[in-house]
């Protein structure tokens, strides 16, 4: 089976990387020569699907199915007409990412649906969120303390030519679950947990989730079934929610494929997504999976340069080179990496399981503190969102 890919970047790199370890013959297209996905993949090719669509419908055409892998509006709406005329399946939902990439409409949604979200401005008082209504990866996303802030974010974001989002600050850890539907049902997925930058960018991902009443989770994945299927969802998306006081505040929903937790979720449960979403839309098979084993999986990011390493945001890797997949590199299970001996500044995914939460973070531990002794680090930074006051 062969699916074609397109976009390399961080959606890509997830995409290629589940793909293979489901065994599908992995074709990634992108418009840029040099993204982070090519060297993952078993093909790959330079083509710009808006610009040369003949092109782009030709190399496609012996693929089994398309997985979008950006969210490019005019790339997504030419990949869908590309593949209603291939009659290749797409493994995406235009009508559901339209609505999904505005959160003035999913708020809407969701509000019908009676799903608790963060209370709106003004009826809550500081520290409040601001945020564009459309874009995605913590763009523009603030937290402020005062009036005159307030007002400063939202002169800023509204020169961004952006409906904003002012709500209540939730404090808590920040779940995320991925769902599948195929248009008439969806099944919720497994919970991860999302840990933050100073930047509210993901630097690491988390499976299972810290404890807390098991009914939250149960809600969270209540939440997204009802999301996925008011909107009729035949795809995947994922919803995110801060939990704070026995209460999951639902931030957002998207309807494409993330990044970062579907890698998590396979090395906890080995359950992978992509395959799920295939079987879903090209075999007509959607069940609720079970989990193939129930161990602990911690995912994240660092750069390394020279003497320094730093933990980052996912943000980092949308322009990394050279990315392969070493396994057991510096005692972890697996990182997605550019690194070579010789390499003085070089980007990692890393990722350490075991058979509990703490067995993993030990395990984590342990290669941080590897990679600090065999480059000779001296400076070790870990950022962390400001502590709410
Ligand atoms: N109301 C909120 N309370 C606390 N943190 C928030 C809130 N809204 C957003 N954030 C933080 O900012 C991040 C990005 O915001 P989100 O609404 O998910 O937008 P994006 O589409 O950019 O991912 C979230 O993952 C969360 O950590
Ligand atoms: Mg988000």
């Amino acid at each position: 089976m062969k699916l074609g890919i397109v976009g390399g970047r961080l959606q890509g790199i997830e995409s290629t990387y589940l793909a293979r370890k489901a065994g599908f013959e992995t074709f990634v297209i992108d418009r840029r020569p040099e993204v982070p996905a090519f060297s993952l993949a078993d093909e790959f090719k330079v083509i710009d699907v808006v610009k040369q669509r003949d092109e782009a419908l030709r190399s496609l055409s012996n693929c089994n199915a398309i997985l979008p892998a950006n969210e490019d509006i005019e790339t997504l709406t030419t990949l869908d007409k590309i593949s209603r005329e291939l009659k290749i399946p797409l493994l995406f939902d235009l009508d559901s990412y339209n609505i999904s990439c505005s959160k003035f409409l999913s708020n809407q949604i969701m509000k019908g649906l009676n799903i608790p979200m963060p209370d709106p401005w003004p009826n809550c008082s500081f520290p409040v969120i601001i945020k564009p209504s459309s874009q995605s990866g913590s763009t523009g996303v603030m937290k402020v303390h005062d009036e005159e802030k307030l007002r400063e974010g939202m002169r800023f974001i509204s020169e961004m030519d952006e409906d904003i989002i002012v709500q209540e600050f939730v404090d808590g850890p920040n779940i995320s679950i991925e769902v599948i539907g195929n248009g008439k049902r969806a099944v919720p997925l497994i919970l991860t947990e999302v840990i933050l930058d100073n930047t509210y960018d993901c630097k690491m991902v988390r499976c299972p989730t810290s404890d807390f009443d098991s009914n939250i989770g149960d809600n969270i994945k209540e939440y997204g079934r009802k999301v996925a299927e008011s909107l009729s969802l035949r795809g995947i998306m994922d919803l995110e929610a801060i939990v704070h006081n026995g209460i999951a505040k639902v931030l957002e929903f998207d309807a494409r494929i993330p990044s970062q937790t579907p890698a998590t979720v396979l090395h906890a449960t080995g359950i992978n997504l992509v395959k799920l979403l295939f079987d879903a839309l090209v075999n007509d098979e959607l069940d609720s999976a079970t989990p193939l084993h129930n161990k602990a999986a911690i995912y994240e990011h660092i750069i390394v340069d020279g003497e320094a390493m730093m933990s980052c945001g996912e943000g980092q890797f949308s322009n990394v080179d050279n990315l392969r997949l070493q396994i057991g590199l510096f005692d972890s299970d697996e990182m997605i990496t550019n690194y070579t001996p010789r390499r003085k500044k070089w980007h990692a995914i890393v990722i350490c399981t075991g058979n509990s939460p703490q067995e993993a973070w030990t395990k984590r531990q342990k290669c941080i503190n590897q990679i600090i002794e065999k480059n000779k680090i001296t400076h070790y930074l870990d950022p962390v969102p400001e502590v709410s006051k």
